[in-house]
């Protein structure tokens, strides 16, 4: 296997390609399709109540065999990459007793899930838990839907060596289909004895992007469907700044759901783009006959600098089981009800900008450059539309935590989410509303160099 590593281009580009940074982006490691575990590992729910979820979990370092004979160091939940599936029905309690094993401290924030401030895992409201140390995470799931979770310390650094994990929500109406997995997408920037490379001040800047990607942890997997089959894919980005841009080829793919859960009707599309932090819910029927293989691709995208040359990449193999073809079932015309959010009475803007060039990258909103900012001000039970104004040169994935939001401008949409693409030079507006949970909650770009090097703040949600 030719091992193409580009990263040691750095030091002699930083001089030299100013301006072309897609010198920058390394090439994918294409492996071949390798047999193995596909799916994540399910928590171990110790509490015997129905409706309480509890699960010890624990971080540390591991080795991960990546792909066949290429093993890793790598820093894990419980020792898998992905961490653990946590699995949930709406309302239920979530109870998480957290060890801190790694040698360095860490928090975990719950992404997507609306929980109380105080369990969100950031700055303003948790000190990180030391070495050693534990901490029991305890919140309400209010939504169904596809929410993961990660360290909000050195994130970029820390999802990076592989902090990360899932938690599925299912409510009353999910459809039927033939199987219901969650694939975690990442990339990760390996050097040539496969150890995970370190990040120069050009890869801070675009965003490190990996050249070996991984769904749930293995370089090019397999995922066995049964011929017939509707299988349900919950899709989670947890990169720290790849854009993948999904397809299957020959097929038409229905999204059902996105961060926030079902949609209201399901939605036939070609390819389905999944910024980091975001996810999607996607249905395929599993055509063809047994032992039948098809490539699921991450194609080209331009996220600036130069990050759009890269030639398509396989991302996981869907192949065909043995078993004889079943009945395909049929897809609900309905999903969910969500009514769209009414007007509101708060207009804030915010200004994404970067400065210091490719040697020091700094990122600001609104000119100010995280922990350096004043907390925005706001009150509980506001509606508000939030308009994300990107001046710089590539997009940036933003995230808000603690509240979901409504898709406003360019075109509105009915759908939940907590992460939306900001486009190079574009404006996105969002509606939310402020509910349920005071507290200081923060935004930022889920590109995760960019927010640790600046692009976040925070948001003060007062009771009236
Ligand atoms: Cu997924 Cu503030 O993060
Ligand atoms: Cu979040
Ligand atoms: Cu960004």
């Amino acid at each position: 296997m030719r091992l193409s590593v580009s990263v040691a281009l750095s030091a002699a580009c930083v001089a030299a390609c100013m301006g072309d940074m897609g010198m920058m982006i390394p090439d994918v490691i294409e492996v071949p399709p390798s047999p193995g575990r596909f799916d994540t590992a399910a928590a171990v729910d110790l509490d015997p109540a129905p409706t309480v979820v509890e699960v010890a979990l624990e971080a540390r370092v591991a080795s991960v065999e990546l792909a066949p004979g290429h093993v890793t160091s790598m820093w894990t939940y419980d020792g898998a990459l992905p961490g653990p599936r946590i699995e949930a029905n709406v309302g239920d309690t979530v109870r998480v007793r957290f060890t801190n094993s790694l040698p360095e401290a860490t928090t975990i924030h719950w992404h997507g899930v609306r929980v109380p401030a105080a369990m969100d895992g950031v700055a303003a409201t948790q000190a990180p838990i030391a070495p050693g140390a534990t901490f029991t995470y305890e919140f309400v799931v209010p939504d169904a839907g596809t929410f993961w979770f990660h360290p909000h310390v050195r994130s970029d650094v820390q999802v990076e060596r592989g902090l990360y994990g899932t938690l599925v929500v299912r409510g009353p109406d999910e459809p039927a289909t033939t199987t219901d997995r969650v694939v975690v997408l990442d990339d990760l920037l390996i050097a040539d004895d496969w150890s995970i490379a370190d990040t120069d001040t050009m890869q801070a800047m675009v965003g490190r992007q990996g050249n070996l990607i991984l769904a749930n942890g293995r370089a090019h997997p397999i995922a066995l469907v049964t011929p017939g089959g509707l299988h349900r894919y919950r899709f989670v980005n947890a990169a720290n700044a790849r854009y993948f841009r999904l397809a299957l080829p020959g097929h038409r793919l229905t999204v059902i759901g996105t961060d926030g859960g079902l949609v209201p009707a399901p939605r036939e599309v070609d390819e389905v783009l999944l910024v980091p932090g975001q996810r999607a819910d996607v249905l395929v029927v599993a055509t063809g006959a047994a032992g039948e293989a098809l490539e699921w691709q991450s194609l080209p995208y331009d996220r600036g600098h130069g990050t759009g040359d890269k030639p398509t990449a396989t991302v996981f193999q869907q192949r065909n089981d043995d078993a004889a073809p079943v009945a395909t079932p049929a897809v609900p015309a309905t999903l969910a009800t969500i009514a769209a959010l009414p007007a509101a009475t708060v207009q804030r803007e915010l200004r994404l900008a970067e400065s210091g060039g490719h040697h020091a990258p700094t990122f600001s909103i609104n000119g100010e450059t995280f922990p350096a900012i004043t907390p925005l001000t706001a009150r509980l039970g506001d509606l508000e539309d939030w308009s994300i104004v990107n001046t710089t040169g590539m997009d940036h994935p933003f995230h808000l935590h603690g509240f979901r939001f409504q898709l406003i401008a360019p075109a509105a949409d009915v759908a939940w989410r907590d992460t939306i693409n900001i486009p190079a030079g574009q404006t996105v507006v969002f509606r939310t509303r402020l509910e349920d949970h005071p507290g200081r909650w923060m935004f930022h770009c889920h590109i995760l160099e960019h927010a640790e090097r600046g692009m976040m703040g925070e948001l003060e949600v007062a009771a009236p």
